[in-house]
């Protein structure tokens, strides 16, 4: 049996954060965990393209296609119950998933938010918009956070963050690229990998 922890990665859009996990895998960031299956909830994600890439399973699962909620979480479960999944990363995931589905895999769900939680997070806030609210309130400084996933949207235990200067003249795509290039593609890696190290470590 393979000493590294499974990954499932779930995605909606570009997958810029599932890259930067690619990335790390095969740079050895990564070294005790292998990103097994990546599931998008739509089916236009590029994202899906980066996992075809590298050669890792896809999943195409959509709320229409299941006749709802439940069904689209009882189609993941199925999923993600099959590869044995040790870690969930929810890697630009932009749906929110029930208290259900959440408590069943207590502790095993993390997510990447693009604000410094507490500020700009919450039902609503997601993409772009944390970055346009943090432009619209005026802070000097946002950031990225890396977080457990319990059944209060972006409520769960933190578990990284970094700070990003915001700079004169930002629109919300300049502050949004900054606070991926400075923060997200850093932080979730290296959340990822430590993550991994103690799930492995802890099966001995
Ligand atoms: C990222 O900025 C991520 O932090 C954010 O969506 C973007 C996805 O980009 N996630 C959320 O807003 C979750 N509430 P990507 O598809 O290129 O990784």
């Amino acid at each position: 049996m393979s000493n590294k922890a499974r990954v499932a990665v779930l995605v909606s859009g570009g997958g810029t954060n599932l890259q930067a996990l690619i990335d790390a895998q095969h740079s050895g960031l990564i070294e005790k965990g292998e990103i097994v299956v990546v599931i998008s909830n739509r089916e236009s994600a590029y994202a899906i393209e980066r996992a075809r890439k590298a050669g890792i399973d896809t999943h195409v699962v959509t709320r229409k296609a299941c006749g709802g909620q439940e069904g689209f979480e009882a189609k993941v479960k199925e999923i993600i119950d099959g590869y044995n999944i040790d870690l969930i990363v929810l890697a630009g995931f932009l749906t929110i998933l029930s208290k259900d589905f959440v408590t069943y895999y207590d502790h095993k769900i993390i997510n990447i938010h693009p604000s410094l939680i507490p500020s700009f997070c919450g039902d609503g806030f997601y993409g772009i918009i944390p970055h346009e609210a943090a432009l619209a309130r005026g802070v000097k400084v946002t950031g990225a956070t890396v977080h457990y996933v319990n059944e209060v949207a972006d409520g769960g235990e933190i578990i990284a963050q970094k700070a990003v200067n915001v700079e004169d003249g930002d629109t919300p795509e300049t502050l949004q690229r900054r606070v991926m290039e400075q923060a997200e593609w850093l932080i979730l890696p290296v959340a990822v990998a430590k993550i991994c190290r103690k799930i492995v470590a802890e099966r001995r």
